[in-house]
C-alpha cells in the first residue's frame, strides 16, 4: 500500500516538475532517498515526510556545511554583545559565555529571515530585561532561502543541531525554552523530539504549507516539549492563503482576533492574489521573500510575543468555542483559572489548555484590557448608545456600545464587550449617551425615555464586577446620564 501510494505521489511530483521545467538533479532530489550527516543522523524524504495531499514535493535536507547554522549568544554578563558560540564541547561553550546556571532561551527565525532581523534582536533585548538568561539566536539563513520546499526540509537538520547543542552544553533540557517563528516553530519541534523533557516551545504562527495536517513527526505537536504554546495570526492554510497553521499544535493555542487576518494588516498578500492553488501559494512565498509587509498578519505573532514579555497589560485570553462568541462577550467569565491564560511569554503561568481567544489593537501597543457591560432595562429600547467610563486610573471612551438599530425588549439584559489599553483601576462613574432611532417597528413601542434596573461592568482580566447605582434611573433621548459606582462616593 505504502509503496503504491508513494509511486503515485512520485508520478505526480515528476509531472509537476516537468511542467515547471525543473532540472534533472532537482528531479533526482525528489526521489525517495536518505542522506546522513554524521552525528546528526540520517534523514529520509519518504513517508511520513512525503504526502500526496499535504506535501507533494518532499526533498532531502541540505548538508550542515551548506546551511552553515550559527548560534549567536547574548547574555547580561557580556552586555548583550554578540558571541558566536563554539559548540564543540561543554567547555568551549562555557568559554564563549554560556552558563548552565542560567535558563536558556533559543530564538529560531523562519523562511528567508536571519538572526539579525530587527524582531530577533528586539526579542533578545526584551528577554534579557525579563531575566538573566542565555539567549541564543539561531541563524540558519543559508538554509532558509527559496525554494520553500528546500527550506522546509532543512528545518530538520537545524532542529537536530539545536538538540545537539543542548546535549553538548550539559544544561538540563528542562531549563531550555525554544521560541520559533513560522518554519522556526517546526525547527523547535524537531529539536524537542530529540530531547527528553525539553522545557517549553513557543510556536509563533507555525508555517502551514507542507506541515498542516501532517504526521506529528513532521510538524510541531504537544509531545515535543513539556509545555507547547502556539500563537496563530495568519491561519487559513491553502484554502484562505494564510502562512500559518489553523489546527491546534500545542497544549494551548491562542487565536488573537480569530487567528486569521490581524487588524491593521490590510496589505496582506492574500488580498493581492485571486486564486487558491499550489501555484498561488508558491507565488505567495516568493512575495514573502521580497516584501515583508505582505506577510503583516504572519509577523504579528512575534510582535505580540515581544510586547508580552515585559508588558504590564496581561494579554488575557479566554477559552471559547469560536471568535464570534468571544466578540459577543460570551466567554469572559471563567470559573477557576482553567478557562483563561495569558498569550505570549507568560502563558506558562496558567494551566489552561485548548483554544483561547482574545482581541488586540491594530497598532502597537497591541494589548487591551477586556470589559463587559450589562445593562438591565425595564422598557423596550433601541438607538445609539455611547459609553464613557471613569476610574482611578483614567477614562475610557466615548466608546460606542450600539451604533445601529438594535432593538431590545423590556426585561432583557443588554450585554456588550468593550476593550481598552487602559487598566481603568477602581471604577468611579459611568455615563451613557442615548440617541433614539426608533424606526424599526412602531416608534410608539419604543418610548423616548428609557428606564433601567441596573448596570454592572465586569473587568474580565481580574474577574471582578462593579455595579452602578441605576435602579429606576432614566436615560433620556439626546442626553447623557451619569451613574455612580457602588462603593464610590459621588
Ligand atoms: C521592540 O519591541 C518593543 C515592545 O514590543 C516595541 O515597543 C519596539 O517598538 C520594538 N522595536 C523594534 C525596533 O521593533
Ligand atoms: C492602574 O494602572 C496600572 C497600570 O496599568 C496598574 O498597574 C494599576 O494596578 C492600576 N491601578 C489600579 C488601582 O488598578
Ligand atoms: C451579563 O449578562 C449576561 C446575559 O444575561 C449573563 O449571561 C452574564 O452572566 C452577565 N455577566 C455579568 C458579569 O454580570
Ligand atoms: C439632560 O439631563 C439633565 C440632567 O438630568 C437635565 O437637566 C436636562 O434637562 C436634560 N436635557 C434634555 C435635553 O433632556
Amino acid at each position: 500500500m505504502a509503496t503504491h501510494s508513494s509511486t503515485i505521489t512520485l508520478i505526480v511530483v515528476l509531472f509537476t516538475l516537468q511542467a515547471n521545467g525543473f532540472l534533472l538533479d532537482t528531479v533526482l532530489n525528489h526521489l525517495p532517498h536518505k542522506v546522513c550527516y554524521g552525528d546528526l543522523g540520517c534523514f529520509s524524504n519518504g513517508p511520513p515526510f512525503l504526502d500526496l495531499l499535504h506535501r507533494p514535493l518532499s526533498v532531502g535536507p541540505e548538508s550542515p556545511s551548506t546551511i552553515q547554522t550559527r548560534f549567536l549568544l547574548y547574555t547580561r554578563e557580556n552586555g548583550r554583545q554578540e558571541r558566536v558560540l563554539d559548540t564543540s564541547s561543554g567547555a568551549t561553550m562555557e568559554s564563549s559565555g554560556f552558563s548552565t546556571s542560567r535558563n536558556t532561551k533559543i530564538i529560531v527565525h523562519g523562511f528567508t529571515h536571519n538572526a539579525h532581523r530587527a524582531w530577533v534582536q528586539n526579542m533578545t533585548k526584551e528577554l534579557l530585561i525579563a531575566g538573566d538568561f542565555n539567549v541564543i539566536a539561531v541563524d540558519w539563513q543559508h538554509g532558509a532561502d527559496l525554494p520553500y520546499e528546500q527550506a522546509t526540509a532543512n528545518t530538520r537538520v537545524v532542529g537536530a543541531q539545536i538538540a545537539r547543542l543542548v546535549q553538548v552544553s550539559g544544561a538540563d533540557a528542562n531549563t531550555v525554552h525554544i521560541i520559533g517563528h513560522s518554519l522556526g516553530a517546526h525547527v523547535a519541534g524537531y529539536a524537542g523530539e530529540r530531547l527528553s523533557h525539553l522545557g517549553r516551545i513557543s510556536g509563533l504562527d507555525p508555517a502551514s504549507p507542507y506541515f498542516e495536517n501532517m504526521d506529528i513527526q513532521v510538524r510541531l505537536d504537544p509531545s515535543d516539549a513539556d509545555f507547547v504554546d502556539v500563537i496563530h495570526t495568519d491561519d487559513g492554510g491553502l484554502k484562505n492563503l494564510g502562512f500559518g497553521c489553523t489546527q491546534e499544535l500545542g497544549h494551548v493555542d491562542f487565536y488573537p482576533n480569530g487567528g486569521q487576518k490581524q487588524p491593521g494588516c490590510a496589505g496582506d498578500a492574500v488580498d493581492k492574489l485571486g486564486s487558491t492553488s499550489w501555484a498561488a501559494l508558491t507565488t505567495l512565498f516568493d512575495f514573502y521573500a521580497e516584501e515583508e509587509t505582505l506577510a503583516c498578519s504572519h509577523e504579528r505573532s512575534y510582535m505580540y510575543y515581544i510586547e508580552s514579555i515585559n508588558s504590564v497589560c496581561p494579554f488575557t485570553a479566554f477559552k471559547c468555542p469560536n471568535a464570534d462568541d468571544f466578540h459577543a462577550g460570551k466567554c469572559l467569565s471563567c470559573k477557576g483559572d482553567t478557562c483563561r491564560s495569558r498569550m505570549g511569554y507568560h502563558a506558562d503561568k496558567y494551566s489552561t489548555m485548548g483554544s483561547l481567544y482574545l482581541e488586540t489593537e491594530p497598532r502597537a501597543t497591541f494589548c487591551d484590557y477586556n470589559y463587559l457591560i450589562n445593562i438591565s432595562t425595564v422598557n423596550n429600547f433601541d438607538g445609539k448608545l455611547t459609553l464613557t467610563l471613569t476610574g482611578s486610573n483614567g477614562t475610557i471612551g466615548p466608546t460606542p456600545l450600539m451604533e445601529k438599530n438594535e432593538p431590545h425588549l423590556y426585561n432583557t439584559i443588554i450585554s456588550k464587550m468593550f476593550r481598552s489599553r487602559l487598566d481603568i483601576g477602581n471604577m468611579e462613574t459611568l455615563s451613557l449617551h442615548y440617541e433614539k432611532i426608533g424606526t424599526i417597528i412602531v416608534s410608539g413601542s419604543y418610548p423616548d425615555d428609557w428606564q433601567l434596573l441596573g448596570i454592572s461592568i465586569w473587568k474580565a482580566d481580574e474577574q471582578k464586577r462593579t455595579s452602578f447605582k441605576a435602579y429606576h434611573k432614566e436615560v433620556d433621548n439626546h442626553n447623557t446620564t451619569v451613574f455612580c459606582a457602588y462603593g464610590h462616593s459621588c
